[in-house]
């Protein structure tokens, strides 16, 4: 459990909150490419962090991101006119470049107001798909932290942006949580649950697709310069005395890598506010990603749950979430798709849950590292310093779902970051086998 003011402490984000202040130390993903896809293209009205900002696309193809009302008298720029470089206000006309900077102000003929305001814009990159935005002191500028989903073409993957009316810390924790995923998700995990029998899933891009029906996994976190790699342990189902090890790494504020066989998830969850939250799906592979069979693997292929209009989230407990409960004899939840179930969960919770109520068991072992680490990091920001891996290089970064023999460490299979190389276990050590 985790007392009621830890609890405040790490699930909310608005200016002036410590873990607010933590997340704007960080390049966060505000929107997807896509959303602003052309020159002079409709801006778009996006939340961050509790802070209103529009997002728009001049004619030179630059992207701005600017405090949603005019500096003038407060209308939403979000209603804006984007044309000739610039977005202009509709109310007096008042027109900004893409860093703030006042190009024209219809009602207001002295020049040197012009050199004198300027509209609050953010430092913005656009890479692999989506665009980022720094929200956090001018002086503490970061380097811009890359991942490998940005190193491949662009066929080879494929964004998605979930909007879910729910603090980003419930959906965040599900993605340390290994042992949900054989249960939560168990028509897509083990298709022979049923019948209880042991059928792996063949679909090669589904993340969920575990070597066996283990759901008490051994877990081993392991902190990092970015936050820490956690490994699952379960039993092989297809190679005699290996082990299988599923590493997840953890990446501050609020990001995780999900394995599938053949692609790699690369998950953000960025609070929108306090209560809701877009989840950035980064969807990559050494082969082209099939958009459409990652939607419905997901769940999202139904208008009633999601669109790529809004981006929303839809269900609510109006509609019992879409929950079909007399499928629930060959349908584990009622639900459909990884996303859509890991969605409607976090809902159920309320919009912040409070976890002094929970009761956790070792299964939770890594949700407890997360909040271990993002406390640290509110501490740390508190105290004047950079919080871990601010500025960090990720390229290199990904999360393995390998079998491997028990005399293995595990350790040795991802890039150390900080990771002493002769540190820890081998896999018949951590799971006390016999030799
Ligand atoms: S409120 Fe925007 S120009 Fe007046
Ligand atoms: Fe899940």
């Amino acid at each position: 459990m985790l007392p009621r003011d830890d609890n405040e402490r790490v699930c909310r984000v608005g200016p002036g909150t410590p873990m607010g202040e933590v997340f704007r130390r960080y390049w966060l993903p505000v929107c997807v490419s896509t959303q602003i896809a052309a020159p002079d293209s409709d801006p778009l009205r996006v939340s961050l962090l509790g802070e209103r900002l529009v997002v728009f696309r001049d004619s030179n193809g630059k992207v701005g991101v600017l405090d949603e009302l005019c500096p003038h008298r407060g209308a939403s720029l979000a209603l804006g006119r984007v044309e000739e470089c610039g977005i202009r206000c509709l109310y007096h006309g008042w027109k900004f470049a893409v860093d703030g900077t006042i190009l024209d102000t219809p009602n207001n003929r002295d020049e040197a107001f012009k050199k004198r305001v300027k509209a609050t814009s953010y430092p913005v990159r656009e890479e692999g798909g989506l665009v980022w935005a720094y929200l956090g002191p001018a002086a503490k500028l970061p380097a811009f932290t890359r991942y490998a989903f940005m190193d491949v073409p662009d066929e080879h993957r494929t964004v998605l942006r979930v909007n879910v009316k729910a603090n980003y810390l419930q959906l965040l924790e599900g993605g340390f949580d290994s042992s949900h995923v054989g249960i939560l998700h168990s028509n897509v995990a083990r298709p022979g649950w049923i019948d209880n029998a042991v059928t792996r899933s063949t679909d090669e891009t589904n993340p969920a697709n575990l070597s066996i029906d283990d759901n008490a996994p051994t877990l081993d976190p392991e902190n990092t310069d970015f936050g820490f790699y956690y490994a699952a342990f379960r039993q092989a189902a297809d190679a005699a005395g290996a082990i299988n090890v599923r590493v997840v790494p953890f990446i501050l504020p609020s990001t995780r890598i999900i394995p599938a066989p053949s692609q790699h998830f690369t998950v953000f969850e960025t609070p929108a506010d306090d209560e809701s939250t877009s989840t950035f799906l980064v969807i990559h592979g050494k082969a082209p990603v099939d958009r459409a069979r990652a939607i419905a693997l997901l769940g999202l292929d139904d208008p009633r749950c999601w669109s790529e209009h809004d981006c929303a989230f839809k269900p609510t407990w109006a509609d019992r979430f879409g929950q079909d409960r007399a499928r629930m004899r060959d349908s584990w939840s009622g639900l459909n798709g990884v996303e859509q179930e890991d969605a409607v969960i976090a809902l159920s919770m309320g919009p912040i849950f409070d976890r002094s109520k929970e009761h956790l068991v070792p299964a939770d072992r890594a949700v407890v590292r997360v909040r271990q680490r993002l406390l640290e990091a509110t501490r740390v920001v508190e105290k004047g310093g950079d919080p871990v891996g601010v500025g960090v290089d990720l390229s290199d970064v990904g999360a393995p779902d390998v079998n491997v023999a028990q005399d293995t460490n595990w350790r040795t299979l991802v890039p150390h970051h900080g990771i002493p190389i002769t540190k820890g276990q081998t896999v018949r050590e951590l799971l006390k086998l016999a030799s």
